[in-house]
């Protein structure tokens, strides 16, 4: 590794249409909200926008669908200089979407209507074996089909690279691709529907480790927990440790999972460490949660740099 990092991201692009609301409706009823917003958005596509910004030679392989929001997908994918060569287009369904519900505290519930997400297929991984062999690092998330995900990770694996997965939305049964992830990166209610649990269920640090745990069993070196304003858990085989929060005022925190796997992937295929590239990760997953909307609050290189000389000038004081 050195030079530029070179991050393949396999996976999803949604439109988001996002909407404030005091709380959800419940079924049969309809409720106002306000400040509707529509803008590019999917975990993969937000990964490869993120990872791109930060400095990383980027490549997106994902399906979108010959509708207009494809259009809008490509151009601003282009003009985040991201390579684009392995994106397919399909007209048998409409490109994916995101509905995002904002609360006054910035937390966001999601509902994903993948569609054209789900017409990546194996052949496409395959057609793009050279953009796999050419990566340090790749990125994986679970809005595609999970077959032609883990063809994308056991791939990548034979090829030796670095297989992050992400898996959001969170599923049980994954045994399957965890063979072949070297980091998995949960948030905590997607840790804890891995291990069969449900998500509002309370748990301590030593039962969350222990979950972790039984992730890496299954073949991954490291799990690294994102935790929000609690900032991460690494979980490694003997060890474990936490990496503290950055704080900052949160207005959106849609995105902020997005782009501490971008930065986690950019480090870690510079020949950052794993708990160097995690720091740097949580830091630029704090940037985001300042900005409204994902693709305006992904922050840059440069942007990074400023943002975290002056959260160490804050700290001197
Ligand atoms: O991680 C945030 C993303 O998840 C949103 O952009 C939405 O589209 C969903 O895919």
């Amino acid at each position: 590794m050195g030079g530029k990092a070179r991050v393949t991201v396999i996976g999803s692009y949604n439109v988001g249409l996002v909407v404030n609301a005091e709380r959800l409706p419940a079924w049969g009823e309809t409720l106002f909200g306000n400040g509707f917003s529509e803008g590019p958005g999917g975990k993969g596509s937000n990964q490869a926008v993120a990872a791109s910004r930060l400095g990383g030679d980027v490549s997106f392989i994902g399906c979108v669908g010959t509708d207009r929001y494809g259009d809008d997908a490509i151009s601003m994918l282009k003009n985040e200089c991201i390579d684009l060569t392995y994106l397919k287009r399909t007209a048998a369904s409409m490109t994916g979407v995101g509905f995002v519900f904002l609360n006054k505290l910035g937390d966001n519930c999601i509902i994903v209507d993948p569609g054209a997400n789900l017409a990546l297929m194996i052949e496409d991984i395959d057609r793009a074996a050279q953009a796999i062999e050419q990566s340090d690092v790749l990125l994986f998330q679970l809005e595609c089909q999970l077959d032609t995900v883990r063809h994308g990770m056991q791939t990548a694996w034979k090829k030796g690279k670095v297989v992050i997965l992400n898996p959001a939305p969170a599923q049980e049964q994954l045994d399957d691709l965890l063979r072949y992830a070297t980091y998995v990166t949960p948030n905590e209610s997607e840790l804890k529907m891995m291990n069969g649990l449900p998500p509002e269920q309370e748990i301590g640090m030593e039962e969350c480790v222990q979950l972790g745990r039984n992730i890496i069993a299954k073949g991954p070196e490291a799990v690294i927990v994102t935790m929000g304003e609690r900032g991460a858990l690494i979980i490694l085989e003997d060890t474990s440790y936490t990496l503290p929060p950055i704080a900052v005022d949160a207005v959106d925190t849609t995105g902020a999972g997005d782009s501490f796997n971008a930065a986690l992937a950019v480090s870690l295929a510079e020949g950052k460490s794993l708990a160097d590239a995690a720091a740097y990760a949580c830091a630029v997953g704090a940037y985001t949660v300042t900005g409204r909307e994902v693709i305006p609050a992904l922050p840059t290189r440069e942007q990074m740099e400023v943002f975290l000389a002056a959260m160490k000038e804050k700290s001197d004081e």
